[in-house]
């Protein structure tokens, strides 16, 4: 076992854990964060996104050994005292989930596409959701969120 002291969505952890947990399973498992999903075993749905650091990961393709040190952010700490986030709120007036699986990983995406490019052309939106797989929507009003939330392109 190996400890670790991380902090998830401004709470500092330090824990046990087996070198070979993934940092999916430490949030979900350990911390009980289950927003998070896993929505594949090939690291392509992308329905696991986190931001490490303020950067989006698959947290399903790092180890929980590999969070050591640093932040993580879920969905759970996106909304700061009640009030959502505005791409969750974009999301929300956009219609852009129906069964919501990968919405959490799609959210905390958008979130770090914008913070690289607060302006994205509906292509460098499509492109930056590329690793993100959604069965329901056809991605359209996803898309449409994401501009909605960077106030760019076409209001939901
Ligand atoms: S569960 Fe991580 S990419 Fe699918
Ligand atoms: S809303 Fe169902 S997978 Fe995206």
């Amino acid at each position: 076992m190996t400890r670790i002291n991380v902090k998830v969505d401004g709470v500092d952890h330090s824990d046990e854990v087996e070198p070979r947990m993934l940092l999916v399973q430490y949030l979900r498992e350990r911390l009980g964060k289950t927003g998070t999903v896993i929505g594949c075993d090939t690291s392509n749905c992308g329905a696991c996104t986190v931001h490490l650091d303020g950067r989006s990961v698959k947290s399903c393709n790092m180890l929980a050994v590999q969070a050591d040190g640093h932040e993580v952010t879920t969905i759970e700490g996106l909304a700061v005292d009640g009030q959502l986030h505005r791409m969750q709120q974009a999301f929300h007036e956009a219609h852009a989930l129906q069964c919501g699986f990968c919405t959490p990983g799609m959210i905390m995406q958008s979130v770090d596409l914008l913070n690289d490019n607060p302006t994205p052309s509906e292509s460098e939106i499509r492109h930056g959701l590329e690793g993100n797989l959604c069965r329901c929507t056809g991605y359209q009003n996803i898309v449409r969120a994401v501009q909605q939330a960077a106030g760019v392109g076409e209001r939901a």
